[in-house]
């Protein structure tokens, strides 16, 4: 089962004359338009290597001649559009990547929030990839040791692309994905696969049944409206322009309540103004009026 796509993928030939297909600079400029108006990806010039590879791929499943004939398909087939977007992101993640972001959960947010008779909490993972991210998220509020059972426990997790979607509500992921984990981690998780899952782990159902997954383009309308006590936000906002993190950040900015808290990735740094946040160390928030 793939679970992630690496960043590093083998690199297509650089000589235009060794590629299967014609890949001109302006092919290059169509598909960084249109992934561009799409999903708000700003893709550098030095990507095309990388796109002529991903997007080979759906030309030889398609058996279109080549990339105009897909530019033509793509314009006829507004279905495609998906695929486009699935070939087109880096969907690299692990569970508990950047782990200070969850263990700040579990050892201070959680425990001042229940303080706070809170009982509710509402979590958005809003580029949840393959679902790494959402669990460990779910796995820390276990992990806090405070008694949550009795609590409304709602983690939205989206993303634009429908295959990691896909992976991500089937829950079961090959055991070497869980393999840094403390054992107490795993334990709280998941559960080892049997039969023909014997190398596989499933995530635990008294968790799953806290997560939504659905698709969410970040550029479009979200499908949030009520108060968020956190937003991960994480290794996505590197993809956009900066007119764009600002006008995401502004965005969730409005959807956090106050106390709330942010989580961004660790190569993102907001270039808005964030004086309604305190900063909580490395790229996290709270956001204090
Ligand atoms: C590198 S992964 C980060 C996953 C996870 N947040 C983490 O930090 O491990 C980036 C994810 O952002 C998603 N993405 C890219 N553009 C998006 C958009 N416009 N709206 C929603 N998700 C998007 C990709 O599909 C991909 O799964």
């Amino acid at each position: 089962m793939s679970i992630a796509r690496s960043g590093a993928r083998p690199l297509a030939p650089r000589d235009e004359a060794e590629r299967e297909f014609h890949f001109t600079t302006a092919d290059f400029k169509q598909v960084k338009q249109r992934i561009y108006d799409n999903a708000g990806i700003s893709l550098a010039d030095h990507k095309m290597d990388l796109v002529y590879n991903r997007l080979v791929r759906r030309i030889r499943a398609l058996n279109v001649a080549g990339f105009k004939e897909y530019f033509k398909y793509l314009d006829n087939t507004p279905d495609e559009y998906n695929n486009f977007i699935n070939a087109m992101t880096t969907n690299l993640t692990s569970f508990y990547r950047e782990s200070h972001h969850f263990e700040y959960i579990s050892n201070v947010f959680l425990p001042q929030f229940a303080k706070n008779n809170q009982r509710k909490i509402r979590i958005w993972s809003s580029a949840c990839s393959v679902g790494e991210e959402p669990y460990s998220i779910a796995i820390s509020l276990l992990e806090s040791g405070i008694n949550i059972t009795n609590w409304q426990v709602e983690i939205y997790a989206t993303d634009i692309d429908t295959n990691v979607l896909q992976t991500a509500s089937n829950a079961v992921y090959p055991m070497d994905r869980i393999e840094g984990l403390s054992i107490s981690r795993k334990k709280i998780g998941f559960l080892r696969g049997v039969g023909e899952n014997k190398n596989n782990v499933l995530v635990r159902p008294e968790i799953r049944k806290w997560i939504k997954f659905s698709q969410c383009n970040l550029m479009e309308e979200w499908p949030i409206r009520e108060p968020l006590d956190i937003i991960f936000c994480r290794n996505v906002m590197i993809y956009f322009d900066k007119e764009t993190q600002n006008r995401l950040l502004d965005r969730m900015e409005k959807l956090l309540r106050v106390g709330g808290l942010l989580c961004i990735g660790h190569s993102e740094s907001p270039s808005r103004d964030m004086s309604n946040f305190k900063i909580l160390g490395r790229t996290m928030y709270q956001k204090i009026k």
